[in-house]
């Protein structure tokens, strides 16, 4: 056994040393292989190491956000990543030198900076996404800000006996943050935390695979006249993927609307591109444009409970004509016990901050034939360990 082991870690060794730069491995091979790593890490490792990341794992994002609010990352963008000494980088983060010292130390753990033999911080190329107004930036902000709901989970289901909720007006996040505002409600009274959330979703566009457009057969069946509303996106956020829509087919006639809350589209700050109108509409309310050929939302009825969802989508079927297309891309948990953790993660995620969840591809299907839709078909990916579906709905 002993030889075997040796040989295994001599095998590892080299395949690491081997490995080609991370950039340059295919998504679909970097999967596998992180699925095996994982394995692999799970056959090995005695009870107390998993116990362990579980006790510590929330102080990664704790001293990341308290390195943006010193200034740390800011400092090693400005000098363009050159390594610094703790005397230098203490003249220009915020802070008393112990405090920096440690929170660098921490950081220089977990692969954020190496600290050099001549005592320099030297950025490790994720210190240099993580600056002020950068989206990897925002992304740790926005979790920090879901953090303190995640922190309260606990007291939320000792006082509301363990029930799994379904109130969006009363979920840990109401709790965790003393108001009875909705999350959407709340991101409209802090705009900084609006203008995150509104970074990330923007970036979690690279975490989510083919675009719909490249899975769907739009030439075929995305036919408008010129005057006719083409598509309308609900829920599109600051208009990233519509005006990525529009850049692939930028020949196709008709007219692109997006749609968000108005606090989201008060905040888009260059104009769209010609051809692509932003409007402020609640998706409660009577859908303001009616008979476009296509309705598009994605991942925006994951965020709801099936009550709210359902009152959304009575909205988009009053509006549809029989020639209407919704266009539905979510993700879909599996049916399977075969879950991703991430999947599992996001569900939990969704619960607290909304009173909903991540739903299987059959509750997809019977939330759309409630609503009075037919499922004409679904497309299927995968990305990132996700599952993802695209729905095409018509009037009954
Ligand atoms: C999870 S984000 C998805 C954004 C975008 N569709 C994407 O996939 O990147 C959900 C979006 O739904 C919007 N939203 C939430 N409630 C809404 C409502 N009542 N009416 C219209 N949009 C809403 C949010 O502002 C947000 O932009």
């Amino acid at each position: 056994m002993a030889s075997e082991l040796s040989h295994l870690t001599s095998s590892l060794t080299s395949a690491l040393s081997n490995l080609p730069a991370t950039e340059k491995i295919p998504d679909g091979e970097r999967m596998q292989i992180l699925g095996i790593v994982n394995k692999l890490q799970e056959a090995l490792e005695p009870p107390q190491l998993p116990l362990q990341r579980f006790c510590f794992s929330h102080y990664g994002i704790a001293v990341i956000r308290i390195a943006q609010g010193m200034g740390i990352f800011d400092a090693f963008i400005e000098s363009q990543g050159q390594e610094m000494p703790l005397e230098e980088l203490s003249s220009k983060a915020k802070g008393d030198d112990r405090l920096l010292k440690r929170i660098m130390r921490f950081l220089s753990t977990q692969n954020i900076f190496k600290q050099t033999t001549s005592g320099t911080y030297k950025p490790l190329p994720l210190a240099m996404v993580l600056g002020t107004g950068s989206p990897p930036g925002d992304m740790i902000k926005h979790f920090h800000t879901n953090l303190q709901v995640t922190a309260k989970l606990f007291d939320y289901f000792e006082i509301n006996d363990y029930k799994s909720p379904d109130d969006s007006k009363h979920a840990p996040f109401q709790l965790a943050y003393n108001t009875d505002s909705h999350y959407f409600e709340w991101l409209s009274q802090n705009p900084d935390k609006q203008q995150v959330f509104n970074s990330v979703m923007t970036q979690s566009q690279q975490y989510r695979g083919a675009d719909w457009f490249e899975i769907y057969p739009v030439e075929e069946r995305l036919r408008a006249s010129p005057d006719h509303v083409l598509l309308v996106d609900i829920g599109g956020g600051v208009g990233h993927d519509i005006t990525a829509f529009q850049k692939r087919f930028p020949t196709l006639p008709g007219r692109l609307i997006l749609q968000d809350l108005p606090q989201v589209i008060d905040t888009i700050k260059e104009p769209l591109p010609e051809g692509i109108a932003a409007i402020g509409h609640n998706m409660f309310e009577k859908q303001p444009i009616g008979g476009a050929l296509a309705y598009y939302m994605r991942t925006v009825l994951h965020d709801f409970p099936d009550n709210q969802a359902l009152d959304a989508l009575a909205r988009i079927r009053d509006a549809m004509t029989k020639e209407s297309i919704l266009l539905i891309h979510e993700h879909t948990m599996p049916d399977s016990p075969d879950v991703p953790p991430i999947a599992a993660t996001l569900d939990i995620h969704m619960m607290e901050m909304f009173a909903s969840l991540e739903r299987t591809e059959k509750e997809w299907v019977a939330l759309l034939t409630t609503a009075g839709l037919r499922v004409v078909k679904i497309w299927n990916e995968d990305s990132f360990g996700q599952s993802t579906a695209l729905f095409e709905a018509r009037l009954n």
